[in-house]
């Protein structure tokens, strides 16, 4: 049964409605380096049937529904109404303007055999001028960006380009994603609490207002959905949440989780599961590519650092287990390393203790591929966003917290990160949307058969 039959039955028998997913999805980027490039091209590649979507929970994923005896796994994509990869279209802003083939071929992720029969293809796909401001991310130069007098000025020109686009790719529905560099540390301050003091400093050129806010605020006035790649603050600001709500638009961030972070959150509720405690935990990566660059600047390090830092304390909750993990000395280094390219290596040396305190050792060594575990969480969190927006879901969407480092709670909660709770809430909320029962794992089942 098509897609979009089975949206109309269940929205029919359930009364929950998801708009079907019809006509083109257009994917925007903010910045067209690494990740975006990998993410797109390799979205073409499988589209042509020339390589798999490893690393996609929304591609590869099967969903349990019902009781265990029941049988029933399908496929995240054939349960939920997703969006199709033949029907998403791309388009990015960077302030370098090489095309999509040029900027993965300098990236240096993926080999000819996947960039050259679709070079075509990444060619067309060209830079929008930047909203960009050195100020912002120190360590990059680029001319391919806007000008205008004042930051509102820029918001408006990005707002149009949303537009534009969406008319000449004959797109339905729009997405936006902030694949751009991390920018230098800020704190929320009283220009960021409400729309008006937001729209205020735009016209005044605060400093207060990154770049990244602009596309944040432009998407949210188109009423497109808006991710947040980077750990910098964008849309993790009172006055963009209130427009979010205000709007009906699904909002998440920050950080895309892959690498290091995302073994933390494995390992960390693992030891936690197992009352064991923790004295240190040192982390420290090397990777060449630009990212890793632009981190090498001290402010936009700091961004990074806070959003790496954050995981522990939530998971191991030292309040409430002080002997375990009061006193947890907790290190992250990033070290640009110019020969490893996008390929980084992240150690972790942990030191934690068991049985009357006597001390233990591990040591993870993790040599993987940046952009290779971004392309798929960029995949589908634009599949998801959709998704969301279609059901009429708005403001911060914590259950897509499983694709976060820094995951964006509404205020006053903390986030969540284990990656399994976050994946339980995951298909939870898609069981949820369907009509279908939510799966708590609590084995009522076995009770009930005896
Ligand atoms: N690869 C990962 O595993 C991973 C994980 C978590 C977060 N991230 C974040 O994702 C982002 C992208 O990573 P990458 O490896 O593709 O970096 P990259 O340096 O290859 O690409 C970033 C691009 O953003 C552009 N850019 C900078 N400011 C911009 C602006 N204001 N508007 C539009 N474009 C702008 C840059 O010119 C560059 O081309 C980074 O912030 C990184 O920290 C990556």
């Amino acid at each position: 049964m098509a897609i979009a039959e089975r949206t109309l039955i269940v929205a029919q028998e359930l009364g929950r409605e998801i708009a079907p997913p019809k006509g083109k999805l257009g994917v925007m980027l903010v910045g067209l380096g690494a990740v975006s490039t990998t993410f797109i091209a390799g979205v073409e590649n499988v589209r042509r049937g020339r390589a798999l979507p490893i690393g996609s929970l929304s591609q590869m994923g099967t969903i349990r529904l019902g009781k265990r005896a029941e049988k029933r796994a399908p496929k995240i994509r054939e349960f939920v109404p997703l969006a199709e990869l033949g029907d998403l279209v791309f388009a990015a802003w960077d302030p370098i303007p090489d095309d999509a083939y040029t900027a993965a071929v300098k990236a240096g992720v993926l080999e000819g055999k996947h960039l050259e029969p679709i070079a075509p293809f990444l060619k067309g796909i060209q830079p929008l001028p930047a909203a960009f401001d050195q100020q912002y991310v120190k360590r990059l130069q680029g001319s391919n960006v806007k000008r205008g007098k004042t930051k509102r000025e820029l918001a408006e020109q990005l707002r149009q380009d949303i537009r534009e686009f969406k008319r000449a790719s004959g797109a339905d529905r729009l997405v936006i994603i902030w694949a751009a560099s991390t920018e230098v540390f800020l704190q929320p301050g009283p220009t960021h609490q409400t729309l008006a003091t937001f729209e205020k400093a735009m016209d005044q050129n605060d400093p207060a207002i990154a770049p990244s806010m602009l596309y944040a605020y432009a998407a949210l006035m188109e009423s497109v959905p808006f991710a947040n790649g980077a750990p910098n603050l964008t849309v993790d600001i009172p006055a963009l949440e209130c427009l979010a709500d205000e709007r009906g638009v699904p909002i998440g961030g920050k950080d895309f989780k892959t690498g290091q972070t995302m073994m933390k959150t494995v390992l960390a509720p693992a030891f936690k599961a197992r009352m064991l405690g923790l004295s240190g935990w040192y982390s420290t990566n090397i990777l060449g590519n630009r990212d890793g660059e632009v981190l090498d600047d001290p402010e936009s390090f700091k961004t990074k650092e806070e959003s790496k830092l954050g995981v522990l304390e939530y998971i191991l909750q030292p309040e409430m287990y002080p002997e375990l993990y009061g006193n947890v000395f907790h290190k992250v280094r990033i070290n640009y390393y110019p020969p490893r390219g996008d390929n980084k290596e992240g150690w972790d040396n942990i030191d934690i203790f068991g049985w009357l305190g006597y001390p233990m050792q591990i040591k993870v060594d993790f040599l993987c591929r940046d952009s290779i575990l971004a392309a798929p969480i960029v995949l589908d969190l634009a599949l998801m966003f959709d998704l969301a927006r279609r059901a009429g879901m708005s403001g911060i969407q914590e259950w897509l917290s499983f694709y976060f480092k820094s995951p964006q709670t509404a205020p006053g909660l903390y986030p969540e990160h284990d990656l399994f709770i976050q994946q339980t809430k995951l298909k939870n909320t898609l069981r949820w949307m369907m009509g279908e029962e939510q799966i708590t794992h609590l084995g009522i089942e076995y009770y009930e058969k005896a």
